[in-house]
């Protein structure tokens, strides 16, 4: 497990990888420390001249309270603004990012800072990977599921009309500062859809995270601790498997065989990705009792978190099974003609089953029609 340590309210999960380390910072009011906790982390990396990737939502809100305190320490800011959602992970973007940090006059010694949700964090660390062949990056997410999920691990990355996340680079931040507070003007649903990625988390790894998922419903109070478990657990699978080499980070698939089957049957934009997902946990979970050693009860506990966060757990009748049970046999994870199939054991024990018959992944997306 990596190393958590407390300090001032915060909670640090430091990282160590192959050839990089870092730390993530879990707290509240942590934008405007950002100077500090950059100094921190690596006097050299941050020299005088950042560069802000936001959407046209969050910077708004916070690109202030974070280019503020970096001016006010001598750091030049350059702020860049996207458009918000998902059509922005493109590469016309990563050009146009690129492009201007150009025309700015950044150089190899400038560095970014991807403030946002996923979609900036995958953005604009792409960016980061491939300008001058590579500058260090600071992710500040600003989403339940940037928090606990993106931007912890290095994948970043970009869609192509072929799909999406095929083009992009391992590129891991040099400092990830996870600010709870942003979290308050998130909007219902994205905060919601977040709990899919933590409710999954806890089905693998920790019982006792559903415990306090459980307690806490959609409350959105003491996120401090709720956020840092869930980081420990994403660095604790990136630790053991950096370039999803050994399965260890596959287990992070769970839920997401049917889940991206139904994403991309639905089309964009009908259904979030956390929504998407919470429809694919339900099916793996059936699977698991079916296939593997998961009691009944067990499964019902892991519907149940998922159904009070209002997350999908049924199927609109008007999605087509057959488009979904195509799109499920477009996966990767199909390659070679082996299903690799993410399974639970029990509650918080994984593994990945290559015996679950493609018949049975039919049939549990048949029984997500039934109310
Ligand atoms: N790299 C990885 O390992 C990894 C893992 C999981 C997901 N992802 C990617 O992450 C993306 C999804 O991320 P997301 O769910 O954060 O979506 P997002 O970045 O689109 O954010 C969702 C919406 O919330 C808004 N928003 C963000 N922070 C806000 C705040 N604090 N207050 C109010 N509004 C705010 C955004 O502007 C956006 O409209 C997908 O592209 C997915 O592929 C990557
Ligand atoms: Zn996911």
């Amino acid at each position: 497990m990596p190393d958590l340590s407390e300090h001032d309210g915060a909670t640090r999960i430091s990282l160590n990888l192959e050839r990089d380390r870092y730390d993530v910072i879990v707290g509240e009011g942590l934008l405007e420390k950002l100077p500090e906790l950059l100094a921190e982390a690596d006097p050299g990396a941050f020299r005088k001249r950042a560069v802000l990737v936001t959407d046209s939502t969050v910077g708004p809100l916070y690109a202030d309270a974070v280019s503020g305190p970096l001016r006010a320490a001598g750091i030049e800011v350059f702020e860049i603004t996207v458009p918000a959602g998902e059509a922005s992970k493109s590469m016309e973007v990563v050009t146009d990012v690129c492009r201007q940090m150009l025309r700015a006059g950044l150089d190899r010694k400038s560095f970014l800072i991807a403030l946002g949700g996923g979609v900036v964090g995958d953005l604009a660390g792409f960016a980061a990977s491939i300008f001058q062949r590579g500058i260090p990056f600071v992710q500040i997410p600003t989403t339940v599921v940037a928090q606990v999920d993106s931007s912890v691990g290095g994948k970043t990355g970009v869609n192509t009309p072929e799909g999406k996340n095929l083009v992009g680079a391992f590129h891991q931040p040099r400092l990830v500062v996870a600010d709870v507070t942003t979290l308050q003007s998130l909007p219902d649903r994205e905060y919601n859809e977040g709990f899919g990625e933590i409710i999954k988390h806890a089905a693998i790894r920790d019982p006792a995270l559903l415990s306090r998922v459980e307690a806490l419903g959609t409350r959105r109070e003491n996120l401090v601790p709720l956020i840092a478990r869930n980081v420990a657990i994403k660095a604790a699978v990136v630790e053991e498997d950096e370039r999803e080499t050994a399965g260890v980070r596959a287990l992070l698939n769970f839920g997401h065989t049917v889940g991206h089957g139904i994403e991309n049957a639905a089309g964009y934009g009908r259904f979030l990705h956390g929504e998407a997902i919470s429809l694919g946990l339900v099916a793996a979970v059936r699977l698991s009792v079916a296939c593997s050693s998961l009691t009944e009860k067990e499964g019902a506990r892991i519907i149940a978190a998922l159904r009070s966060f209002d997350l999908p757990t049924s199927l609109p009748g008007d999605l087509s099974r057959h488009d979904i049970v195509e799109a499920i046999g477009r996966d990767k994870k199909f390659e070679e003609g082996k299903v690799r199939f993410v399974l639970l054991r029990s509650l918080g024990d994984a593994f990945v089953s290559q015996t679950v018959p493609p018949r049975a992944i039919e049939d549990v997306v048949l029984t997500l029609y039934a109310p």
